[in-house]
């Protein structure tokens, strides 16, 4: 049974701590992911986005595999299949797939059209027990083709979506997709504040939780982000896991080439980075 965000998110509110959105690419990633949630008895929201769930085969290939490996490992820390960054078409395929959450992104239409969009599928998600996450002010870099100009949201208009009864509400704050440059000025802890103190309960969402130093983490927590997106960060330790392993010539060595030898390694480095996270969102023993 997969978990709506809904009840995970606003526990990690109250409790001041935020529950990680790990993105998935196949089946290692998948598995890591759960694995490392049920060691640590975390709650875990299992992040799919467009081109990630095309390069699966389909939504409906997603959801199957993470229902069955629910039951295979015997996971049973609530689990939450959510659609990152999902366009308007989109958002709709993952509910007739059976997602238990999805995120409408409607930060790149004007804010009417946006909150037209958003109010119709909070009705569809709500009828459903689904949790919706809407966004405001777009995030910056780019991630599957999708663009964000780094825009830092405006608190009223987080106001209105918020009023419109989504489950969480991604706002930008400075934050960007992929690695910060070097320049990188930092979240917007003005903007975050503000945003906050209008939309009391509601869950805020980090997108780009790649780079952002600790304590950045731990202020954005103080300041009511609940949900946190790491995507990028993963795939570099798997990457670099793989590289030392073939560099060594691992590879060559008995049935080194044996895929589920070569892709040990990463799956460690993703485990590795997912107990990081999960240990500095504070999300450990909450399940
Ligand atoms: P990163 O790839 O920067 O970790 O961002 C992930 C994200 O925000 C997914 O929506």
């Amino acid at each position: 049974m997969l978990a709506s965000a809904k009840e995970m998110l606003q526990k990690a509110k109250a409790g001041h701590y935020a529950v990680g959105q790990f993105n998935i690419n196949n089946l290692e990633w998948t598995k890591a992911i759960l694995l490392t949630a049920e060691e640590m008895k975390s709650p875990v929201i299992l992040g799919v986005s467009e081109g990630a769930g095309k390069y699966m085969c389909g939504f409906n290939t997603v959801v199957a595999m993470v229902k069955g490996m629910i039951e295979t490992l015997g996971i049973t820390v609530p689990v939450a299949v959510h659609l990152d960054h999902g366009t308007y078409e989109g958002a709709y395929k993952c509910i007739e797939a059976g997602f238990s959450s999805v995120m409408f992104d409607g930060s790149h239409y004007p804010i009417e059209e946006n909150v037209a969009k958003t109010k119709e599928l909070v009705e569809v998600c709500n009828k459903l027990g689904l949790s919706l996450e809407a966004e405001v002010g777009a995030i910056g870099g780019e991630e599957d083709g999708v663009v964000g100009g780094g825009e830092v949201a405006d608190p009223d208009e987080c106001k209105m979506i918020a009023d419109l009864g989504v489950t969480m509400l991604a706002a930008g704050i400075g934050n960007i997709h992929g690695k910060y440059p070097e320049n990188w000025a930092g979240l917007r802890f003005d903007t975050l504040e503000a945003i906050n103190n209008k939309v009391g309960d509601m869950p805020l969402v980090l997108h780009g939780g790649t780079g952002i130093p600790a304590e950045m983490i731990k202020k954005a927590i103080d300041l009511g982000v609940s949900k946190i997106n790491v995507n990028t960060e993963c795939q570099l330790a798997f990457a670099e896991a793989t590289r030392k392993y073939i560099e060594e010539g691992k590879d060559l060595q008995g049935k080194g080439f044996d895929p589920r030898k070569l892709l040990a390694p990463g799956v460690e480095a993703i485990k590795e980075t997912v107990r990081e996270k999960i240990t500095l969102f504070g999300s450990a023993n909450k399940a």
